[in-house]
């Protein structure tokens, strides 16, 4: 059986969604195929939905292939993971490892990442503007409900709130909130997590932009209990000036994408590949993602994986996107130094070390001594992290599960 799914494109400076093409996948398992509709290429200002797939706007039909169940990645990156997954099952009453790629692409979301969405009918519904959230407490409990499996208690608001921002990606709680007239991806803590990930998670992006790496606005919010919430303004919007409520959207495209693989494929992925890639694709990105590397071995951040990277449209064409999900793991001293990362770093795979990032920092476009220099600027900057860790409010006990997982990275 096949079946149709309508895919629509919000093109810069634009506001509305327009149809782009249709994707006809064969139920269950894929392949897919995609063309661009007529109405799309006749536009002036029609652009190809990523700078990998689907690339080329002609008519004719592309096969999706088998990886991503079928999936183009370009669309495979506009769905959510675990906790998205988590929250459609719930609304649906359905095992969430039953729900596929292509039921995700059934319904239209606003709010997904990109500026992609979605739909079994060939229109959207108008789109409705999104409001402040005034009980952040309330949807950190309700998301918590829905990870205990309790959602009994859940009340239609709450319901929808959380069902609204679940097409984000990632494992962890969150939605996507208005906040002082921005647009804010905002990660909750959950029952049993072992430190403040909320304030780790914002004083890890104060340090990462301390050493020239680009990242988003983020806030914090304090709950009543004293556990905080990560807020990390949306990059892929923008406000429309004068309309409160109202927001451009920009393309994004995952590593995963633009290295072509499958979910499966994270351990084939290297920063060297990607920034090959990125080069092929038009993006010059070689330097920051260098420092990204480097800093994700400074700070022992091994959740580094190919969705953890993304690129966004932005008016001059494709770019990295400022840096997300930074996270370093805890380490105690004596618990051992050595670590990899999630993907490749340079000639010795995933080792986390000086000497395999500098192995290859040729394809970053990096001479020998640049790529010293970062990791000087990067040493120098992770080893002031406890102030970073103080000025967001992480505890004393919680800093000191981290004691040992800076480290200088000079020789
Ligand atoms: N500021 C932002 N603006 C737009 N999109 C973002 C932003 N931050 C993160 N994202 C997107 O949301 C997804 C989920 O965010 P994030 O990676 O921080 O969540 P997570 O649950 O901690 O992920 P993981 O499962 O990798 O631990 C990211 O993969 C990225 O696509
Ligand atoms: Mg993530």
């Amino acid at each position: 059986m096949s079946e149709i799914i309508y895919v629509f494109h919000t093109l810069p400076k634009n506001e509305t969604p327009v149809l782009a093409g249709v994707f006809q996948y064969d139920t269950p398992g894929g392949p897919g195929k995609f063309r661009y509709v007529r109405s799309y290429l006749d536009r002036e200002d029609a652009l190809p939905v990523s700078p990998v797939d689907l690339s080329t706007l002609n008519s004719e039909v592309v096969w999706s292939g088998d990886r991503n169940e079928g999936v183009f990645g370009v669309f495979r990156d506009a769905l959510p993971d675990f906790w998205g997954r988590l929250v459609y099952a719930s609304n649906n009453s359905l095992p969430s490892t039953s729900v596929s790629n292509v039921m995700l692409m059934r319904r239209p979301d606003p709010l997904r990442i990109g500026a992609l969405d979605f739909s079994s009918e060939n229109r959207l519904p108008e789109s409705k503007t999104i409001t402040n959230v005034h009980d952040m407490a309330r949807l950190v409990s309700a998301a918590q409900m829905i990870l205990d499996g309790d959602e009994g208690g859940l009340n239609l608001e709450e319901r929808r709130l959380l069902l609204m921002g679940s097409s984000m990606g990632g494992a962890r709680p969150k939605t996507t909130v208005l906040h002082d007239g921005k647009l804010f991806l905002a990660k909750f803590p959950a029952k049993g997590d072992r430190f403040d990930y909320a304030r780790v998670e914002r004083a890890i992006s104060d340090l990462a932009r301390s050493v020239g790496i680009e990242t988003p606005n983020t806030q914090l919010i304090s709950l009543p209990d004293g556990r905080g919430v990560f807020l990390s303004e949306r990059f892929d919007r923008e406000p429309v000036p004068g309309k409160a409520g109202s927001f451009f959207r920009k393309g994004f495209i995952s590593a995963l994408t633009l290295l072509g693989f499958d979910e499966s494929e994270n351990l084939f992925g290297s920063y060297p590949a990607i920034a090959d890639a990125a080069r092929r694709a038009g993006i010059d990105c070689g330097l920051e993602l260098y420092r990204r590397m480097v800093f994700n071995i400074a700070v022992r951040n091994s959740d580094d994986h190919l969705r953890n990277h993304g690129f966004i449209r932005e008016k001059s064409g494709w770019k990295i996107s400022p840096a997300y999900d930074l996270m370093p793991t805890p380490a105690v001293p004596g618990i051992s130094t050595f670590f990899d990362l999630s993907i490749g770093v340079g000639k010795m795979g995933r080792k986390a070390t000086r000497e395999n990032a500098l192995s290859e920092s040729a394809r970053f476009g990096l001479s020998r001594s640049e790529a010293e220099e970062i990791f000087t600027v990067v040493s120098e900057g992770v080893s002031h992290w406890r102030t970073f860790y103080a000025n967001n409010g992480v505890t004393g006990s919680d800093a000191e599960k981290f004691s040992g997982s800076f480290s200088s990275l000079l020789p």
